[in-house]
C-alpha cells in the first residue's frame, strides 16, 4: 500500500511529452505505413483518422478521466468507480502489457540492430537476407534483452526522474528527426510517385470490413487505447489539467507523427523504384524495403538510415516505458513493492515471454493480432460501457481543470452509444478473422513438410 504521496508529473509538457510518447512509436511508423500499403492507401488513412475521432479521443478522455479521479493504476481506479466487479477487467488490461510488451521489445531490438548496422558496417543490397538473419534467434533475443533492460532502467527511475525526463529529452528530438527525414524525401527525384501512392484513394476500401478492422485496431494500437496505459500516466496528474485539451494534443501529435512518418516511406521507397516489395510482404515496408533504399542511396543513405532508425528507437522507448508503467505500477500499488524491485521484476518476465517472438515471426504476428484485435478493442469496448454507464458522474471529473465547457454531454453521448457500436461492429470481424488467424498458424506448425516459417518474412496482422 503506497504510505508516500503519489508521484505526480512536474509540469503539463512533462506529462503531455510522456503521452505522446507513448502514442508516438513502431506503430507510427511501421504499422502505419504498411498497413496503409496493405489497405490502399489514402482510404485507410481516411478510416484511420475518422475512427480516431469519433471512437478513439472520448475513449482517450475516458481513460485519463478514470486514471486522474482515482488516482490509482488500473486494477484499483475500475474498482474505484465501479466496485470490485471491475477488477478482472483491470486484469485484463494488466495482461494486455504484458502481451504487447513482450513482442513489442523483440521489434524494438530489431531497430536497435538497424541503428547498428548503419554506424558499423553500412547498409548492403541483400536487405531480405539480412532481416532474415537479424530478425529471429539469439540475436534478435540479445537485442531485444537490451531494449528492455534500457525501458526498465528509465521506469524504474520513477515517474519524474525517470518517465518525465526521458519524454522531455528524447520525444523533441524525434520530432526534428522525423520532420528533417520528410523534407528530404522530398528532394529525392521520383518522390511524387510516393506521394501519389499515398494520397490515392481506392473509394471501395472504405466499406470494406476487413479494412474498417484494420483502421480500428490501428487507432487504438497508435493512441496506446484500451489498456490503460493512458489511464495510468494520468493517475500521476493533479485536477488543474484541462483533460480535453490534453487529450486532443496528444491525438493530434500522434495523428500528425503517423502522417508525416508517411511522408517519409513513400517517396523514398518509390524514389527507388521498391513499390514492388512494399506489397510483397507485410512487414516489408519498413525492415526490408528501407534499408533497401538506404543501401542504394550509398553513403547518404547511411546517414539517412541511422537517423530514421534513432527516430524509431526513441519512440519504441518511449512507447515501451508506458507499457512498463502499466504493470509496474500495478504491482506498486496492489503489492507494495518499491518501484526497482517491481520494474526489474517485472521487466525481466516480460523479456523472457517474449522469447518465443524472438524465435518466430509468425508466433509474434499471432501475438499482435491477439493483442490488438482481442484484447485491445475489447478493451475499448469495455472502457466505454465502464465510463459511459456505470461511473457515476464522469462529467464531473472532466470539468475539473476546465472553465464550463459545455460540449462534455457530447462525448458521453459518443461513450454510450457510438463507440460501442463501431466497436462492436468491428469485432464482429475481428474476432473470427483473430481465430483464423491462430488456427492458420497452428496448422502451419504441425504439418511438418513446409518450409521453416521463421525464414520468411512475417504475416503481420492487425
Ligand atoms: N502506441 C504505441 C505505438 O504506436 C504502442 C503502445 C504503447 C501501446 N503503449 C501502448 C499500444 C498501450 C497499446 C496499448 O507504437
Amino acid at each position: 500500500m503506497a504510505v508516500a504521496p503519489r508521484e505526480h508529473f512536474s509540469s503539463r509538457a512533462g506529462f503531455v511529452l510522456a503521452a505522446v510518447g507513448s502514442a508516438v512509436g513502431l506503430g507510427n511508423m511501421w504499422r502505419f505505413s504498411y498497413l496503409t500499403a496493405e489497405n490502399g492507401g489514402a482510404a485507410f488513412v481516411v478510416l484511420y483518422l475518422a475512427i480516431t475521432l469519433l471512437v478513439g479521443l472520448p475513449v482517450l478522455l475516458a481513460e485519463l478521466v478514470v486514471g486522474r479521479g482515482a488516482q490509482e493504476s488500473p486494477i484499483r481506479a475500475l474498482a474505484h468507480f465501479g466496485g470490485p466487479a471491475w477488477k478482472p477487467l483491470g486484469l485484463v488490461f494488466v495482461a494486455a502489457g504484458f502481451l504487447i510488451l513482450s513482442y513489442y521489445g523483440v521489434i524494438a531490438g530489431w531497430t536497435v540492430r538497424y541503428a547498428g548496422i548503419a554506424i558499423f558496417s553500412g547498409f548492403d543490397g541483400e536487405s531480405a537476407a539480412r532481416f532474415g538473419e537479424i530478425a529471429t534467434g539469439w540475436d534478435a533475443v540479445g537485442f531485444q534483452a537490451l531494449f528492455m533492460v534500457v525501458t526498465i532502467w528509465i521506469v524504474a527511475g520513477g515517474v519524474k526522474g525517470g518517465i518525465e525526463r526521458a519524454a522531455m529529452l528524447l520525444m523533441p528530438a524525434l520530432f526534428v528527426i522525423v520532420c528533417g527525414l520528410a523534407v528530404y524525401a522530398a528532394t529525392l527525384e521520383g518522390a511524387a510517385e510516393g506521394y501519389r501512392y499515398y494520397f490515392e484513394t481506392d473509394f471501395s476500401k472504405l466499406a470494406d470490413p476487413a479494412v474498417i478492422k484494420d483502421a480500428a485496431g490501428q487507432a487504438f494500437f497508435s493512441l496506446s487505447l484500451g489498456m490503460g496505459a493512458m489511464l495510468t500516466f494520468a493517475s500521476y496528474l493533479g485536477r488543474d489539467n484541462h483533460l480535453p485539451n490534453e487529450s486532443l494534443v496528444i491525438a493530434g501529435a500522434d495523428v500528425g507523427i503517423a502522417f508525416v512518418a508517411g511522408l517519409v516511406v513513400f517517396p523514398m521507397i518509390f524514389a527507388l523504384g521498391l513499390s514492388d516489395a512494399v506489397g510483397a510482404s507485410t512487414v516489408g515496408a519498413l525492415f526490408i524495403t528501407l534499408p533497401q533504399a538506404f543501401a542504394e542511396m550509398g553513403a547518404v543513405g547511411r546517414v539517412v538510415g541511422l537517423l530514421f532508425f534513432a527516430a524509431l528507437i526513441v519512440g519504441a522507448l518511449t512507447s515501451a516505458i508506458s507499457l512498463l508503467e502499466v504493470v509496474t505500477a500495478t504491482v506498486v500499488d496492489g503489492l507494495g513493492w518499491t518501484r526497482p524491485k517491481a520494474a526489474w521484476l517485472v521487466g525481466g518476465v516480460i523479456t523472457v515471454l517474449g522469447l518465443p517472438s524472438a524465435w518466430s515471426t509468425d508466433f509474434l504476428g499471432l501475438v499482435d493480432s491477439i493483442a490488438n484485435n482481442l484484447f485491445l478493442l475489447g478493451g475499448g469496448f469495455a472502457l466505454a460501457i465502464f465510463v459511459g454507464w456505470v461511473m457515476k458522474d464522469p462529467i464531473a471529473e472532466v470539468r475539473a481543470g476546465t472553465h464550463g465547457v459545455r460540449w462534455f454531454f457530447a462525448w458521453r453521448a459518443l461513450l454510450r452509444f457510438v463507440v460501442p457500436a463501431v466497436l462492436a461492429f468491428v469485432l464482429w470481424f475481428a474476432v473470427p478473422a483473430t481465430w483464423e488467424a491462430v488456427t492458420t498458424t497452428l496448422e502451419s506448425w504441425t504439418a511438418p513438410a513446409e518450409a521453416a516459417p521463421t525464414e520468411d518474412a512475417p504475416q503481420l496482422e492487425g
